[in-house]
């Protein structure tokens, strides 16, 4: 075989030609290695957003980056393996109530999550916010936590040796103008969630304004990519398309999430983190070969029960009031009507520029700062009635957020409420 070069490897790709199993195998491994520049595998990230990948070369890049690292392995564990995984949206809380609710359910909930960067928030940075949880769990002791029939359910992160090719080209992605390409966001997600040792994957793809997918084409596009990928390797994967035109709940931050995933654990919280839970739970439940609803585990109280059990076996004290921010602002209606638009991706950045997120990797989030939202789309408002409280510690974010928010809210006098789906389609 011809010694393999980088030059040749972006040649062929800009052309149009498919990249052989080989090509794809040494360029992923010299990346990691640095035999291959930032600079080259910049080019080919271009590339392929242009040019696009066949199912097979997606297939085998996604092989290549799990083998940059090591794999997790849970078949030992006495219980069906099942995750969910979604691509991000404002207030999606969901894996909060979820994995506790799944592993009462009778099954092992491996969650590796990440923190947010932007305006969508991190699930590890919501669970920061309950006094002394920690996101950093050893594997031994993962692995102690699933088989414990208790608790069942881990959120942590990943460690640094979970598909390193990916954590690198992420990186050079985001500064190069090259995340938006299906099968390098396919590959990426599904690199790390089949490394993770799960058997099953539940995938929430979220598509609207405040998504990655903008589109219900585009996100169909995105999850079929990655529900192959999984059947290809051997985890059962699913995936929901679910709507994120408007956040989800009724708050978006951190400690006001995880407040709010409480109200769902006790039996209420808004309708539409429920119906999401529920439906994402009992889709969980079914790839693992488990016959139980989740609605009777939410309502009995098991799953509140695993969720207290699973903040304490990582450091968290359930019962620790959360912290709550120094200061609020109130945003009113101006006028009487129904409220028929409240845009999430206005509410996401508002929320982020109020101290929730972050704009570099490694700075601090408060974990108080957020937003209420006292009102959602489909819901009549009185002029002058609040509609968003805003929550920091830093008061001179409120003209920012306020500003960010400017365009959000969209109140007419006469409609009639009209509920917009929140689960808009099912592919497996
Ligand atoms: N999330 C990921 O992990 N990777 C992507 O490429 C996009 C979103």
């Amino acid at each position: 075989m011809a010694a393999l070069d980088a030059v040749s490897v972006i040649t062929g790709k800009r052309d149009g030609g498919e990249l052989s199993d080989a090509q794809i195998d040494w360029v992923v491994d010299g990346f990691t290695r640095g035999i291959v520049a930032d600079e080259q595998m910049s080019a080919l990230a271009m590339a392929i957003l242009w040019r696009g990948m066949t199912r097979r070369e997606t297939a085998r890049w996604t092989a290549a980056m799990i083998a940059s690292g090591s794999r997790l392995d849970f078949t030992d564990l006495p219980r069906p393996t099942v995750d969910k995984h979604s691509t991000g949206g404002v207030g999606d809380k969901i894996t909060l109530p979820l994995a506790p609710l799944v592993a009462a359910c009778g099954a092992a909930v491996p969650q590796l999550s990440g923190r947010g960067l932007g305006h969508t928030g991190g699930t590890l940075d919501k669970l920061e916010s309950i006094p002394g949880w920690r996101a950093d769990v050893s594997v031994a002791r993962m692995r102690e936590i699933l088989a414990d029939p208790a608790i069942g359910a881990v959120v942590c992160a990943a460690g640094a040796d979970l598909a390193p090719a990916d954590k690198r080209l992420y990186a050079l992605r985001d500064v190069t103008g090259t995340v938006e390409s299906i099968p390098l966001i396919a590959s990426s997600i599904m690199s790390k969630k089949i490394a993770e040792g799960t058997a099953a994957l539940v995938l929430d793809v979220k598509v609207g304004s405040g998504a990655f997918m903008k589109t219900v084409d585009g996100a169909r596009d995105l999850a079929t990519a990655m529900v192959e990928l999984g059947r290809d390797a051997g985890v059962k994967t699913v995936a929901l398309l679910t709507a994120m035109d408007t956040p989800l709940g009724r708050t978006a931050g951190n400690a006001l999430e995880v407040a709010e995933s409480i109200e769902v654990l006790a039996g209420g919280g808004p309708a539409d983190v429920v119906e999401l839970t529920l439906t994402l739970a009992r889709e969980m439940v079914a790839q693992a070969g488990l016959n139980i609803d989740p609605a009777d585990v939410l309502a009995d109280g098991r799953a509140m029960d695993h969720w207290r059990a699973m903040i304490q076996a990582q450091g968290g004290d359930p019962d620790a009031p959360l912290p709550t921010a120094r200061h609020t602002e109130i945003l009113r209606a101006e006028s009487t009507g129904i409220l028929t638009r409240l845009d999430a991706m206005s509410v996401g950045l508002a929320t982020w520029h109020l101290g929730a997120g972050r704009t570099r990797q490694g700075e601090n989030v408060q974990a108080g700062a957020g937003i209420e939202m006292h009102a959602k789309p489909g819901d009549p408002v009185q002029a002058g009635q609040p509609l968003l409280t805003l929550h920091t510690d830093t008061p001179e974010a409120f003209p920012t957020a306020l500003t960010a928010l400017e365009d959000a809210l969209t109140i007419n006098p006469t409609t009639e409420p009209n509920p917009a789906a929140l689960i808009l389609a099912r592919i497996d």
